[in-house]
């Protein structure tokens, strides 16, 4: 039983498509890149060109093999996120396609990983001073989600007193099943649905809901969770309640629904892409991601190349895969790339014993919780069959700390069916339980204690319980969370990911009001929000700040923004520590998990320096990565000679690799990183350098010392990093930090130095 609540948490936190199918003649959809500059100028346009070549195609395979009738077909053409076409192809016709004219390369299409009341205060935004006035709230921002859809009768889009929608806005509202498009207003500003792909999968497949409404939920929320209007009382079922927002209230929301109950495939999510582009979103936000891939071979890093050439920002999340390294996707150099963390916020229970002593424990149990005193018992909680004998008592176990022992504990107390369960429990990662279906909490040892000693001492020991609290000022807080995917980066691991963390954990959004959110004993509960956890609820937090910026600063580039976001990321939690790593025995939290730092929209309004990137820094960088110039081509569009190749990007963050088995003993190697800050800060300063120590490792900087005349005025630096060719510690790390003369600015870069290697 407990086994399946895990189940339906996970299928929230990632949303992994378990989409099995027949193939037909073995096809497959592939995504075709090709060369415009071939196209005959006989066709008018670049469709017509594709149609006439797939046709060709066919026309060689059924003279060629005599076999029945090909099965080759265009999906998509699009327009900006590559120049090509997507298709559904044999391997025969796929191996025809590659001689013919113009063709670039091609790519197999995949199924795709899909990975508040208080966020917004324990992020600092503040309705008089800031981030949220300064940008205007993120008004007139335009902000595409690409996810399950959106249920847009929702609370959150109430569109009350906003401006009309923007003239540059060029997108639209599509009519479909119970979904019209007067349902659009001036927050929800776009629906759109793309479903070519998956149906070209499985020609037969009926689609539930063929339009851009939301039938799974992630979609409403994260959508909300980066934009979504003031919502009084939400709450989900009594915990978190407030007045719900999403980070960027006045931004404007348009949803592509790309990722369905029946399958999301890559295909599907670069058209929903393409779209947006054509629309005019300023910000694109995706949660979700392709594990694995090189960045030629990853439609979503190929398609985001795309939106950064429009300058459009484009935020994501780092996945749920953690807490190993290197199981981070979306490392992408051009995107942000955003790991999870926890709020000081906790839900629970208050145990209120005979003696009239009480203790508060985590706990998020949705029904009502009778108020009368229950007998409490201790016991082993082995066995269901012994607790069932205990009848409606509460009954308390203790966590023997083994492997597995809570999830046993847990799940016999659920088959017994007791009044309630109480787990005292060392465990520091009880979420896949809280949301359990009984009357369930969790106790740290030293309240446990005084719950047992009470039990000991009392020949009728009783208790009462109730649910539905909600405590805030939870220390320490942020941490990291256990699941959030680590660094480095498998597609291109010299740049430095995750960027930054954001809340992920336990965030309360808007959800359709068709889908249970939860079960007490076997009844679905409903509710207008939910509580979710996972880097897909981080990433939307860090792209409502990010349209925040692009409010305030609509001339920014994209890198400009992530810079902001990163340099002036809180790395200290509220016990005045540094971060802690939940997924690491609370030791503090390496940039591989966290990433700069966590999220500070206020301080990100006034980063003193940045660290700009071109498209053609990109180029540069894809070029020092050694690939062809075929793969380079895919991914940008167009011929680059590679004159300049550098795999050292002007990012504001380092990673040196000292992996070398074969060095000799006592050999030491220095990587050196080249930078150029930009002062953004009002008139002439002067920046200092100042480095952490780092474990085994000595950074220097030359020079250490910036005098920036004027605004916009760049300078160069040097960091060098030298440390044993083969390192001793797995990661090692520390900090840069320019600050200015006065203080007003700290601008601080993470530097790991690891002896990991990517193997790929
Ligand atoms: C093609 O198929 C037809 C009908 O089955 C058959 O008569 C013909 O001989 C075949 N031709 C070749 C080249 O295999
Ligand atoms: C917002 O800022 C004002 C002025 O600095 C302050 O008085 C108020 O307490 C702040 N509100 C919150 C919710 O922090
Ligand atoms: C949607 O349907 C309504 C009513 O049938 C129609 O008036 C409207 O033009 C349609 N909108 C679109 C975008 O197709
Ligand atoms: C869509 O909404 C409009 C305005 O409410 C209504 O007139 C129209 O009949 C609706 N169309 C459909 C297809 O439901
Ligand atoms: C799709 O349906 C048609 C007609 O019912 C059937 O002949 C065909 O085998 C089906 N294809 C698949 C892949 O199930
Ligand atoms: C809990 O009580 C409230 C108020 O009486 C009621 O609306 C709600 O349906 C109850 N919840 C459950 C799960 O029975
Ligand atoms: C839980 O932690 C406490 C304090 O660190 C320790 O004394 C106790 O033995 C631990 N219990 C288990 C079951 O690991
Ligand atoms: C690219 O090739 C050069 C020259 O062979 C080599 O020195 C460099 O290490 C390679 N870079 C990467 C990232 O493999
Ligand atoms: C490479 O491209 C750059 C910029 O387009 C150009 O200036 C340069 O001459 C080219 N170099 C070669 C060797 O083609």
């Amino acid at each position: 039983m407990a086994a399946d609540h895990t189940k339906i948490l996970f299928v929230w936190l990632s949303f992994i498509v378990p989409f099995i199918f027949t193939k037909l003649a073995e096809a497959d959809n592939y995504i075709v890149q090709m060369d415009l500059s071939a196209k005959p100028k006989a066709f008018s346009g670049q469709q017509s060109w594709y149609l006439a070549t797939l046709a060709s195609l066919s026309a060689n395979w059924r003279a060629n093999t005599n076999a029945t009738i090909p099965s080759s077909k265009l999906i998509y053409t699009y327009n900006h996120v590559i120049q090509g076409f997507s298709a559904s192809l044999t391997p025969a016709e796929l191996e025809a396609l590659k001689n013919a004219p113009g063709y670039v390369s091609s790519i197999r299409d995949r199924t795709v990983k899909v990975d508040t009341t208080h966020s917004f205060k324990f992020l600092g935004l503040n309705s008089s001073t800031g981030a949220w006035p300064v940008s205007n709230f993120g008004k007139d921002v335009i902000i595409g989600v690409i996810d399950t859809g959106v249920w847009p009768e929702s609370g959150s889009f109430n569109d009350n007193g906003m401006t009309d929608v923007p003239s540059k806005w060029k997108g639209g509202c599509e009519n479909g099943t119970q979904f019209n498009s007067s349902l659009c207003n001036k927050k929800l500003i776009g629906a759109r649905s793309f479903n070519k792909g998956l149906i070209a999968h499985n020609p037969n497949i009926t689609i539930s809901m063929n339009s851009p409404r939301d039938t799974e939920g992630h979609g409403t929320h994260t959508s909300t969770t980066a934009a979504g209007t003031y919502v009084q009382d939400a709450s989900y079922f009594g915990y978190a309640m407030g007045t719900a927002r999403g980070m960027a209230p006045g931004a404007r929301v348009a949803m592509y629904k790309a990722l369905w109950e029946e399958g999301a495939y890559t295909t599907d999510i670069i058209a929903a892409i393409d779209q947006a582009i054509t629309d005019g979103v300023d910000v694109l936000s995706m949660s979700l991601g392709l594990d694995e891939l090189e960045l030629y071979e990853d439609p979503i890093a190929i398609a985001t190349f795309a939106a950064i050439e429009k300058n459009i920002f484009v935020s994501t999340s780092a996945g749920n895969e953690g807490p190993d390294v290197e199981t981070l996707h979306n490392g992408t150099p051009w995107v942000l790339t955003v790991a999870a963390g926890t709020m000081d916020r906790e839900f629970g229970a208050t145990l209120t014993l005979g003696n009239k002593g009480s203790v508060d424990g985590l706990a998020l149990f949705p029904g009502n919780f009778s108020a009368s005193q229950f007998p409490i018992v201790f016991d082993a909680c082995e066995k269901a069959s012994e607790l069932r004998k205990l009848g409606q008592k509460i009954v308390v176990c203790q966590d023997p700390g083994k492997e597995g022992s809570l999830n046993d504990q847990f799940n016999s107390v659920q088959v017994a069916g007791n009044a309630a369960g109480v787990f005292i429990t060392n465990n520091s990662d009880v979420e896949v339980f809280i949301q359990g279906p009984f009357p369930a909490m969790f106790l740290e040892q030293k309240d446990g204690d005084t719950v047992l000693d009470y039990i000991k001492r009392n020949i009728d020991p009783k208790a009462s319980m109730e649910f539905k609290k909600t405590f805030l000022g939870t220390k320490p807080s942020p941490t990291v969370t256990s699941y959030t995917s680590r660094g480095p980066s498998y597609s291109c691991p010299s740049v430095l990911k995750p960027d930054i963390m954001a809340p992920g954990d336990l965030v309360l959004a808007a959800w359709p009001p068709n889908l249970g959110v939860a079960r007490v004993n076997e009844d679905l509960l409903f509710s207008n929000f939910n509580l979710l956890s996972g880097t897909s609820m981080a990433c939307p937090h860090a792209t409502g700040v990010a349209a925040l910026l692009k409010g305030a600063y609509p001339y920014w580039s994209p890198a400009a923004i992530r810079s902001a976001l990163m340099t002036t990321s809180d790395l200290i939690d509220n016990t005045g520590s540094p971060i802690k790593d939940t997924g690491d025995n609370l030791r503090p939290a390496s940039p591989l998990a966290m990433g700069a730092g966590h999220i500070n929209p206020n301080k990100a309004l006034d980063p003193g320096l940045i660290y700009d990137a071109t498209v053609e820094d990109y180029v540069n960088l894809l070029c020092g990565l050694n690939f062809t110039a075929e793969q380079i081509k895919t991914i940008t569009k167009s011929s680059n000679n590679c004159s300049n190749p550098a795999l050292d990007l002007n990012y504001p963050s380092f990673i040196a690799f000292f992996n070398d088995r074969d060095a000799k003993r006592n050999s030491k190697t220095v990587k050196e990183f080249q930078r150029t800050v930009t002062n953004v800060g009002e008139g002439s300063s002067t920046y200092k350098a100042t480095v952490t120590p780092i474990n085994g490792v000595k950074v220097t900087v030359e020079p250490d010392q910036l005098v920036f005349k004027e605004k916009n005025d760049k300078k160069n630096f040097k960091l060098s990093v030298e440390a044993p060719s083969q390192l001793d510690e797995a990661v090692s790390f520390g900090y840069l930090t320019w600050e200015d003369i006065g203080g007003k600015h700290v601008v601080r870069s993470p530097i790991v130095a690891t002896s990991y290697s990517i193997e790929k």
